[in-house]
């Protein structure tokens, strides 16, 4: 009996079915609460606080110059020996985020947020920690003085009206949790698979394959349910489907092709350590040494 299962969530599994339950109109994100997180409802609520972040996230399509050269500079800075996690993955993904929410993030937020997937605790969020990390980054941006972007356009939505209270609160987290956790997952997997396989891939293969959101949550008349997206849905699928992906593939091909062109005269990987969520799957650290 796997994890799912002790906990008395079904899995579904197989592309067809998959496709299948993310389009069932039977099936929802809500698992009741109330929440005003994007990510925990459906209807018309989802998709106003939807319609809210995709045009923020449509200001980074195409993916600006300074985020670019915001990657660039942390790849150009790696040296020959360097943690794939903290030194590579990490920094992009933050500085994605940052620009998505239009402030600076440092590392004490970057760890708070990375605390945060436990509150995404498929088993009833249980990890106290996690919900506290959250509660702590959303108040921390409700009093963060903002420039141009998610933040500010947040604000902007709720004073006119598009946004309640609470889901002005909320949101900007969820969306940077959201911008953060699957890329730095990603970024870190694929770096891996960079290091240690001459094959190369397409970075719309490379997501396809690692998929590091293995699952994602609906709730149905008969208990909850965990649908696998690791058969070609790495980006969900219907109402909820990622709204960020060609960011996400924008980042990817920026960052993958700088560290590509770094490894060309080969490398070894030591030390490869992974997490353990039963979600969200990614590495913990990984070395590189680059050979000179
Ligand atoms: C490789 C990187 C990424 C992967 C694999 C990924 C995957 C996903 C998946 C599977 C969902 C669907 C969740 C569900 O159905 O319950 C999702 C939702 C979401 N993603 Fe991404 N994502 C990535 C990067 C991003 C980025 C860079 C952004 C923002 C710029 C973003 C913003 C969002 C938001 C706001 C949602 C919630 C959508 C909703 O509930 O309607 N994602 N993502």
């Amino acid at each position: 009996m796997d994890e799912f299962e002790r906990h008395g969530i079904g899995v579904v599994s197989g592309r067809d079915a998959c496709v299948h339950a993310l389009r069932s109109p039977g099936l929802t994100s809500d698992p009741g609460g109330g929440s005003p997180s994007v990510l925990l409802r459906d209807g018309d609520g989802h998709a106003r606080v939807r319609g809210v972040l995709r045009e923020i996230i449509a200001g980074l399509e195409p993916l600006p110059d300074s985020v670019r050269a915001a990657i660039e500079a942390v790849v150009g800075g790696l040296g020959t020996s360097f943690d794939l996690v903290r030194d590579f993955a990490r920094p992009v993904a933050g500085a994605v985020t940052s620009a998505v929410l239009g402030v600076p993030l440092d590392d004490v937020f970057l760890d708070h947020l990375e605390k945060t997937t436990a509150n995404l605790d498929v088993f009833g969020g249980t990890d106290r920690a996690g919900q506290a990390s959250a509660f702590r980054l959303a108040v921390q941006l409700s009093r963060t003085p903002a420039g141009p972007g998610g933040l500010t356009a947040l604000r902007a939505a709720h004073a006119a009206g598009r946004l309640d209270d609470d889901e002005l609160m909320l949101n900007p987290v969820v969306l940077a949790h959201a911008a953060y956790e699957n890329s730095l997952n990603f970024l870190a997997c694929a770096g891996l698979e960079l290091a240690s396989s001459p094959t190369p891939k397409s970075v719309r293969e490379l997501v396809t394959s690692i998929c590091p959101a293995r699952y994602v949550l609906r709730f149905g008349p008969d208990g909850p349910l965990a649908v696998s997206l690791t058969d070609g849905l790495p980006f969900g699928l219907g109402s909820h489907a990622c709204p960020g992906s060609g960011v996400a593939l924008a980042e990817g091909e920026v960052a993958l092709g700088a560290l590509a062109k770094l490894l060309d005269g080969g490398c070894q990987v030591q030390d490869v350590r992974w997490k353990s969520h039963p979600v969200f799957h990614g590495l913990a650290s990984a070395q590189v040494v680059v050979s000179v």
